[in-house]
């Protein structure tokens, strides 16, 4: 039998082989899978772990924290802090930004995160995911500053979600491709169990809060309007979807088969340009989709070419199987 590849060896390797983790980095990926499945075991218990429910306190963004979002974000800061791999934190769950407390080392880089991303699937046992990111801080100033997390996606070190479904999945990349690993519970690790992870470039799946129908842009109801239409319209062929409401879950079912995943900017609040974060959803995603080959626009866009002005900012997301992305992004140039 082939022997099994857990991810403390698959890093080792590629700090070793390929030298392109510095032993900092891989600790720190080491201690967010370590917090992932420490934040898998509440998920996995619910209501026997008296985890679920709301916490009776709002985000920063407005919006009602369960129980888990901010056991999650505990978690991850009480891994991280103390290891000397990190300067800073930023989460969804926090205003600003978190900083290593002095009693510890201080290390190069920063990392923000979505603790537990599709609160609103907490309670009805359905797939929730952490969501993360990894950026080097700006060299040269002493100190950290929320102006040293506002670098483009393009500049992430390495980026990945864990999702908590009937398997518990953590997908990463450093920029050689993306990969899979399956938590083994018996063993306590995570697995390698794919590699160099690929999106087909087309596809027949869309993904999108139809709801929300008629408050989207033209551009969008072009598009999803074609999609409708199946062998008959435009695009000769049916269509199918799904809306997980999770955004890590979505996103695994693109990598995993291909789709399109839209949260598209919309009219009920204009002046927002979307529902999704883009430090610690929008970046980590479209970098994850981009090395397995597919596309993330937010319409006119490539995301990760975006600079952030703001550490909580939003997004327009349109991302997944690179041609429809392509073809969702040119129905918005036209204009
Ligand atoms: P979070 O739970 O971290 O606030 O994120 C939820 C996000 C995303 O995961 C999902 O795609 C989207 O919100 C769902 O929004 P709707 O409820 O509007 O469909
Ligand atoms: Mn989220
Ligand atoms: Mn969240």
């Amino acid at each position: 039998m082939a022997s099994r590849i857990s991810l403390t060896r698959f890093l080792v390797e590629q700090q070793r082989v390929d030298g392109h983790i510095p032993s900092q980095l891989r600790l720190l990926l080491e201690v967010v899978a370590r917090a992932c499945k420490s934040i898998s075991q509440a998920v996995n218990k619910g209501a026997l772990g008296g985890v679920l429910g709301s916490a009776d306190s709002e985000n920063v963004q407005g919006e009602v924290q369960k129980k888990l979002d901010i056991i999650a974000n505990e978690v991850l800061i009480e891994a991280n802090e103390w290891g000397g791999h990190l300067a800073a934190m930023a989460s969804e769950e926090m205003d600003s930004i978190y900083l290593v407390p002095n009693r510890y080392p201080q290390g190069e880089y920063l990392l923000l995160f979505d603790p537990l991303d599709g609160s609103s699937n907490i309670d009805v046992n359905v797939s929730i995911g952490t969501i993360f990111s990894v950026l080097k801080k700006p060299e040269g100033s002493p100190g950290v500053t929320e102006q040293d997390f506002l670098q483009a996606g393009a500049q992430q070190v390495a980026a990945g979600y864990c999702v908590y479904g009937p398997q518990t999945t953590l997908v990463l990349t450093v920029g050689d491709g993306v990969s899979m690993f399956t938590l083994d519970r018996e063993q306590g690790s995570f697995v390698l169990t794919q590699e160099n992870v690929r999106i087909p470039a087309d596809t027949k799946e869309f993904a999108i809060n139809m709801s929300n129908m008629r408050h989207w842009d033209e551009p969008v109801k072009r598009y999803i309007d074609e999609c409708l239409q199946g062998k008959e319209g435009p695009r000769g062929k049916d269509f199918n979807m799904r809306w997980i409401a999770s955004m890590v879950a979505d996103v695994h079912r693109i990598l995993t088969r291909g789709g399109v995943f839209m949260y598209p900017w919309d009219k009920r609040e204009p002046n927002k340009p979307g529902k999704l974060r883009l430090m610690y959803e929008a970046n980590p995603m479209s970098w994850l989709v981009e090395q397995a080959g597919g596309a993330a626009t937010n319409g006119r866009q490539r995301i990760l070419d975006i600079q952030p002005s703001q550490l909580h900012e939003r997004v327009s997301v349109i991302l997944g199987s690179k041609n429809e992305v392509d073809r969702i992004t040119s129905y918005h140039t036209a204009l």
